[in-house]
Order: C-alpha cells, then structure tokens, then sequence
C-alpha cells in the first residue's frame, strides 16, 4: 500500500522516516540551544529531557517561552520529510506557521492528553499531522494512534448519543501502546485519527514536536492564514 492509500483509506496513520537527518538533527540541536535550560557545558537533548523530567508545569511553561524564537521550527519538519508532504499534498501547501513542541513530564501525577482527533479544532479535513519525537522513545512516553476504521465508528456512535468526549472516547486512554519510535521516524496521520499518550515512568520527560500542512487547492476549514502560511516546496 502506498503512503497516499494508507492515509487516506488504510489506517490512517503511518510511521516513515525522516528523509533529511541532517536538517533534523539541526532542528534538534536549536531547540536544545534555545532551551538554554543546563549551565554545564554539555548540552544535549537527555541534559534537557532530564531537567525537564523534574520540573513542574509552571516552569515548563515559563522554559517554553524560549521557544517563541524558534519560528523557523514547522518549515524544518516539512523539509525534513519533502517526499513524504509532496507525496500527500503536492509541493504547494499551507502549513502551520508555528509547530507546536509539546513537552510529557513522567509520573502519573501529570494530566495526560486524552483520545481525540485533530478534526476537532478547526483544520481542514484535507490537513495531515507529522508528529516526531527528539529522541529514542524507549517508554510509554510516546504517542498511539487508533486505526480510522476504530475512530470513526467512535466517533459515529458519540454522535448518535449526542456526545464529544464521553465516556467511549475518555476510556480509550486505558490499555493504549504508544509507538515506541526511534530517533528520525515520525507519525504521519490525519485528522479523523484518534491518538493521544498515557502516563509513563522514566527519568526523562518526553519531547515532540508537531506541524500540519495540507494542499494549497483544497478548502479550508475554520483555520486561516493566522495559522496557516503558504509554503512551496523546493
Ligand atoms: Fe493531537
């Protein structure tokens, strides 16, 4: 099945790699940079993830601020991957002009992001998620992703009952596997999907980072060009 097949009438999702591990590993090595979260002079990612593992949610918060300087971040995740967004979107698309970086501190004393799908804040049907992790995820710190055929038949039956995230949907996060993913792979899914991560034990908070993008010819939904730029692939 090609990637295109899968996305659209497979699963839904699928893990590829990234194309361009040079430029990956840059995007990287700047949001290490620009964390400036360890005074020692070796700086890595686990250096970061491990300061990060035992702070609260209030001091990610305030460390993130650092992040508003990365605003070249989503136009280095879609370089990262050209063949993949060409083969889904074509070369010219909007993207998201801020990706988002989303910091998992372990311990089940954390709130954790509960089952839903991306359809529901506003992006076209047509936008597709490339979600990647920093690092190795050797943990449950990772993400799943729940075959389409599974989330819209959730998704059917919410509405029949008049529901968005009831019980069916809140539930889901109990005996969910994420993806244990190495470093240079990524999740590329769309927004009918239902994904979200459960709690996880480890010495290292996880980071990933996340952009959208779909075509430059289809509709979009509720999401305009404060969200989205018009970008061309190379
Ligand atoms: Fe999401």
């Amino acid at each position: 099945m090609d990637l295109y097949e899968e996305l659209v009438h497979g699963p839904g999702y699928a893990v590829c790699p990234i194309e361009n591990m040079q430029l990956f590993k840059k995007l990287r090595d700047s949001f290490v940079e620009k964390m400036n979260i360890s005074t020692k002079s070796k700086k890595n990612i686990n250096v970061v993830r491990k300061a990060m593992a035992k702070m609260s949610k209030a001091e990610i918060n305030r460390s993130m601020i650092n992040l508003l300087t990365f605003t070249d971040l989503s136009d280095m995740m879609i370089n990262s991957c050209p063949s993949l967004v060409e083969t889904l979107c074509g070369k010219e698309l909007f993207i998201q002009r801020r990706a988002h970086t989303i910091i998992n501190v372990p311990g089940s004393e954390h709130s954790k992001q509960w089952t839903h799908y991306e359809m529901m804040s506003g992006i076209s049907p047509f936008t597709y998620v490339i979600w990647a992790p920093l690092h190795d995820l050797e943990d449950d710190g990772g993400a799943y992703h729940i075959d389409q055929k599974i989330s819209l038949e959730v998704m059917k039956k919410e509405q029949e009952a008049g529901l968005v995230n009831g019980p069916t949907v809140f539930n889901m996060m109990e005996n969910q596997k994420p993806a244990r993913l190495k470093f240079g792979q990524v999740v590329v899914f769309n927004p009918f999907v239902l994904h979200g991560n459960v709690p996880f034990n480890s010495d290292l908070a996880r980071i990933a980072c996340n952009t959208r993008f779909q075509s430059y010819n289809k509709p979009l939904l509720q999401k305009n060009s404060d969200y989205l730029k018009y970008y061309r692939l190379p």
